[in-house]
């Protein structure tokens, strides 16, 4: 049985005040299908109540009358503890209609002790967007290709000091890593090997010890798009098949519906952005940083 993992206690998230569908970056995303303001802000509120229940503490952002998508706390930065010093490195997003958001998450890092803060310059540097990268094992595991590329990636493994393990995305509808892959503790992790070309699918399974493999057509619930506090994944959605195995396992499932959010491409892990990760605790420090990328 893997160790439980020692991060996902503390969170931030972003209050939807103002989210909705502006425009279309991603699959899911539809004009003509919006979400509606009071269903959302209830399921919002009831997915923070159930963090907290759970012993997990959350951090609330506003969200800016500009940024639609600033709902997804996820992507506005990673943010990790290295050698004692907590860093927030702000994503650099690939499409111009987000970028606005990091303007504000950057001074709210701060305010959240995150001193040292870490800013990309959009397109100089490639793109990162946090989403794409999740400790496991001996690295930050990283999706790369729909948002974050390579060159993102060699300067998040230069900031922190951690080796970066790469994969290819390919499939169009899990463009963020987190749909796709969903750490539970030090050996198993929820991964669906059709997000990624076949170099990083046979990769992704070599990394994994006790891989949960999710189908395309499950991953598209967003099951991937969990978060994990202690031994309790809460989930936007858990196909029968995924919920034997977790409590096989010994994992309790705990079930929120954000299906508003689903309207934008986003569930629970982007809905959320974990700010208790240690280098040197979660992932090895790597001095210089180190990128590996699919054969
Ligand atoms: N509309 C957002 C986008 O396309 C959704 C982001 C979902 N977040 C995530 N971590 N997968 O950028």
């Amino acid at each position: 049985m893997g160790q439980v993992l020692q991060w996902g206690h503390r969170y931030g998230a972003v209050r939807p005040d103002h989210f909705r569908v502006a425009y279309e970056i991603n699959p899911f995303m539809d004009l003509t299908d919006q979400p509606d303001p009071s269903r959302a802000a209830e399921q919002w509120g009831a997915m923070v109540t159930t963090l907290e229940q759970l012993g997990a503490s959350v951090e609330v952002l506003a969200q800016r009358a500009d940024a639609p998508d600033m709902v997804y706390a996820m992507n506005l930065g990673f943010a990790a503890t290295v050698a004692g010093q907590p860093t927030a490195v702000m994503s650099h997003m690939r499409h111009p209609e987000r970028r606005m958001e990091v303007r504000s998450a950057a001074p709210w890092f701060a305010g959240l002790g995150f001193a040292r803060s870490v800013v990309g310059r959009d397109g100089v540097g490639g793109h990162l967007e946090a989403g794409d990268v999740f400790p496991f094992g001996d690295a930050l595991v990283a999706g790369f290709g729909p948002r974050s590329d390579e060159l993102g990636l060699k300067a998040l493994a230069v900031e922190l000091g951690v080796r970066v393990r790469a994969l290819r995305i390919v499939h169009p509808g899990m463009y963020h890593l987190d749909l796709a892959f969903c750490p539970l503790d030090s050996t198993r992790a929820i991964v669906c090997p059709d997000a990624f070309d076949d170099a990083s699918a046979r990769a992704v399974l070599d990394l994994v010890p006790d891989p949960l493999v999710v189908t395309r057509a499950e991953a598209l619930t967003m099951c991937a798009n969990s978060v994990v506090v202690g031994r309790t994944v809460v989930m936007p959605a858990c196909p029968e098949r995924v919920r034997s195995q977790l409590e096989q396992w010994g994992f309790e499932v705990v079930v929120v519906d954000v299906s508003e959010f689903h309207k934008g491409g986003g569930s629970v892990r982007c809905l959320t952005n974990p700010l208790d990760i240690v280098v040197g605790r979660d992932l090895p420090s790597v001095p210089g940083g180190q990128v590996v990328l699919p054969g």
